[in-house]
């Protein structure tokens, strides 16, 4: 393949130095198991399951071709006023894994999607129930939403919104629970449960029938990994119930087994209103989001709209796309076939020692994680989050590919990764972050 910069030059990278990369590019050209490979054929280990998508390993066969048999059978169908059979068979699957509660199903392109859903879901249920006056959403500072209009105005990471203005009107940002106190604590903290009642604050400052949804990820991934303290999910959860407000568990990185169980919501004990995910759901293969929400408010939503008529003005030409469908019902059957929701639950005891053990290095400020979700942050140089880019390109270089959030490594290996994997991820780790 041409490599020269010329021919990278046209395609604009998303969250990407493009002048940095188009002089030292990081091209992938196949991948196997938890292995990418690149133009030379060197090996690189996969310490991110990619972003976070491939907890089966990378090219795994059932589902390519799961998915080839679907596009030489029925490429696509109109998402709108027809369907096909994978979709509803998929809803059924994915509704097994949520709690009982939430039983249906809205299918969307990528996590992105699923939480601009979510938040229509929320303003048409509020609507149905005469309760339009339910406009303000409430996040969290440090959240990572995805990147439309809406989930932008939820996110809570700086970078991520200062380019783009006012976004949506009404979001309040609870603060983020990355306490001090639970520096290096392993699993959740044991403090910061109050700062949940900032909802409360919100409530006495704009109303109390006026909040119509607090989105949080359950732990927070893409900012670095932040594991709610005990007792806050559920503070969260009784307050919402208290007035009224709809609780969304943006679970587009903890769904499918992250955890060690299906979804954080198992994982935490908390059950929330609707759940958005993406990623793991086709493992990478296809692109794919959906939102589980609870049958009342589908059940709400529908009935207000008189018989016959369209309910809900939402929705995506490729919403569960044939391929993206079949690609996720094989996904689902290698997580059910293989157990590999139990498998990431029995791997993590020994992952978390491996990442808490670099505590030791003296540039090493923190580490926090959850299941097979781990966040090791390194002391900031002059400039915050530039060690954390050069940390990936070192990383890269010593054949680990890691994902980074400012000085945060995010380390999310594949469920099918042995100990002897998880062994020399933290080997490179070391090796790289000594030299700081
Ligand atoms: C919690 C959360 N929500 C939403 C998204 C956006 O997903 P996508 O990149 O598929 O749009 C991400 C992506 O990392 C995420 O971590």
């Amino acid at each position: 393949m041409d490599m020269t910069v010329e021919s990278l030059e046209r395609h604009w990278m998303p969250f990407t130095s493009n002048r940095d990369f188009k002089q030292h590019p990081r091209l992938f050209v196949r991948a196997s198991g938890l292995h990418y490979f690149d133009p030379t054929g060197r090996r690189v280990l996969d310490g991110s399951s990619g972003l976070f998508c491939s907890p089966a390993g990378h090219c795994r066969a059932e589902i390519a071709a799961a998915v080839s048999r679907q596009l030489e059978t029925l490429d696509y169908t109109p998402s709108f006023m027809r369907g096909h059979p994978a979709s509803f068979e998929l809803a059924d699957r994915v509704a097994e894994l949520t709690p009982a509660a939430l039983d249906h199903v809205f299918f969307c392109n990528s996590g992105s999607e699923a939480v601009d859903t979510a938040i229509k879901i929320a303003l048409a249920y509020h609507l149905a129930r005469r309760e339009a006056q339910r406009t303000y959403f409430v996040s969290r500072e440090r959240a990572y939403h995805g990147v439309n209009i809406g989930g932008t105005a939820l996110s809570g990471m700086v970078r991520n919104r200062e380019a783009f203005g006012a976004l949506l009107p009404g979001v309040l940002h609870l603060r983020h629970t990355l306490l001090p106190a639970n520096r290096l604590t392993r699993g959740m903290g044991a403090s910061g449960a109050e700062l949940a009642d900032d909802l409360l604050r919100f409530v006495n400052l704009v109303g109390e029938r006026r909040i119509a949804a607090v989105f949080v990820e359950p732990i927070a991934g893409s900012t670095g990994v932040i594991v709610p303290p005990r007792g806050y999910l559920e503070r969260l959860r009784e307050l919402c119930d208290r007035y009224g407000i709809l609780l969304v568990f943006d679970e587009v990185i903890c769904g499918f087994g992250r955890t060690g169980e299906p979804f954080a919501a198992h994982a935490f004990g908390v059950t929330p209103d609707l759940i958005t995910m993406a990623k793991a759901l086709t493992n990478g293969a296809q692109p794919m989001g959906a939102v589980a929400v609870r049958d009342s408010i589908y059940r709400t939503i529908v009935a207000a709209a008189p018989e016959g008529a369209t309910e809900f003005f939402h929705g995506y030409t490729y919403s569960a796309h044939p391929a993206a469908c079949a690609a996720a019902l094989a996904t689902l059957e290698i997580y059910r076939t293989e157990q590999l929701f139990a498998r990431a639950r029995e791997l993590s005891g020994y992952f978390q020692d491996a990442m808490f053990a670099l505590q030791d290095l003296p540039a090493v400020s923190d580490v926090r994680g959850y299941g097979l979700l781990a966040g090791v942050e390194v002391k900031a140089g002059d400039t915050p989050g530039v060690r954390g880019t050069e940390l990936q390109a070192k990383l890269y270089d010593r054949g680990l590919h890691v994902k980074t959030t400012g000085d945060v490594a995010i380390i999310a290996p594949a469920f099918i990764a042995t100990r002897a994997d998880i062994d020399l991820m933290s080997s490179i780790l070391r090796d790289a972050i000594r030299e700081y």
